[in-house]
């Protein structure tokens, strides 16, 4: 399972920092991150808005360019050692430069080295899904849409937005996705992770997406489910993410297998590996055993994210 080649479209690059590299940030800097770990040294939360809590009290150490790099060359390491040979890593410019766009370019410029040195050394592809978050408002969100779109490119590929789903609607956003489209970048955003069906039909039309981060409450509205696989709309599923934070309580409750069986087209991701204590390699075994997918299954997913996939045709070619 750890050697066949996987496309991962789903993954917060923050979310992937081991927590030892946290800690170990946090120490060079001398600032205590209390209520950030367990007594084992993992990410400590109880609950989804204690999880984006410790998140971004992580997140507070990541200060400049030069730990991104460290950052962006740790994921990467970490994800080719599961068999990744391409990532798409959600990027928070909220995080890098607090949306102003020279900081933020000065971060990406890090990043996106970092990238094309990992290509090298360990065969992974990565390409870079502006994100904002939804809790920060529209007018954070605009701020973030217009870094998306001032280094849209090869390396930044798509516009997206994670973070508390109850709060305000789609339409709220509307004015951060219009402007990254118009950027010719590709667009997803998380829905129906915790929020009901009707929220991923709003995320999906009012916002113009080509790919849901998540969306498995679909599962609950057979009727979206028909809409979603007739369109060809791609959910990138992250089970182990849904089983940790208690939206299922295991992975034979996950409805990923019914959403496939229905004609949706599902993909495989981690989400925020370490604080979830999964990989790819788990996530692959875990559907294997338990819906029996097996290589052909894994494989023929690993098909539908190619196809999705934020990159240039002759990039997806070499994926197929
Ligand atoms: N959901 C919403 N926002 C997030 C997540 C998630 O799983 N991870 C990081 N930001
Ligand atoms: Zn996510």
């Amino acid at each position: 399972m750890r050697d066949l080649k996987k496309i991962e479209l789903h993954l917060h690059l923050e979310g992937a920092a081991p927590a030892a590299f946290i800690r170990g940030l946090a120490s060079e800097q001398k600032v205590s991150l209390d209520g950030v770990f367990d007594e084992a040294g993992h990410y400590a939360y109880d609950d989804f808005p204690g999880f984006l809590r410790t998140y971004e009290a992580a997140t507070s150490v990541l200060r400049s360019p030069e730990h991104y790099a460290r950052l962006t060359r740790e994921v990467l390491e970490q994800s080719a050692a599961h068999g990744v040979i391409y990532t798409e890593a959600f990027i928070s410019p909220d995080f890098c430069g607090g949306g102003d766009v020279s900081a933020w370019r000065d971060y990406l410029a890090a990043m996106q080295e970092t990238a094309l040195e990992a290509r090298t050394e360990f065969g992974i592809e990565m390409r870079g899904i502006v994100t904002c978050i939804r809790h920060f408002g529209p007018d954070r969100a605009k701020a973030v849409a217009r870094c998306a779109a001032e280094t849209a490119g090869s390396f930044i590929t798509g516009f997206g937005m994670g973070g508390d789903e109850s709060i305000g609607t789609a339409r709220d956003y509307a004015w951060a996705f219009d402007c990254a489209r118009e950027a010719q970048l590709e667009l997803t955003s998380h829905a129906g992770e915790w929020s009901a069906p009707d929220t991923i039909r709003a995320a999906w039309q009012d916002l113009g997406l080509a790919r849901i981060g998540h969306g498995v409450r679909a599962v609950e509205d057979p009727c979206l489910c028909e809409d979603l696989a007739e369109a060809g709309v791609v959910l990138e599923v992250c089970p182990g993410s849904n089983v940790a934070l208690g939206i299922y309580r295991n992975v034979d409750a996950h409805p990923i297998e019914k959403l496939r069986e229905r004609g949706v087209k599902v993909t495989v991701s981690t989400d925020d590996p370490p604080f979830f204590h999964t990989t790819m390699t788990a996530e692959y075994e875990a559907l294997d055993r338990t819906f029996g997918w097996g290589v052909e299954g894994l494989m023929a997913q690993a098909r539908v994210a190619a196809e999705a996939a934020f990159c240039d045709p002759e990039t997806k070619a070499r994926l197929l």
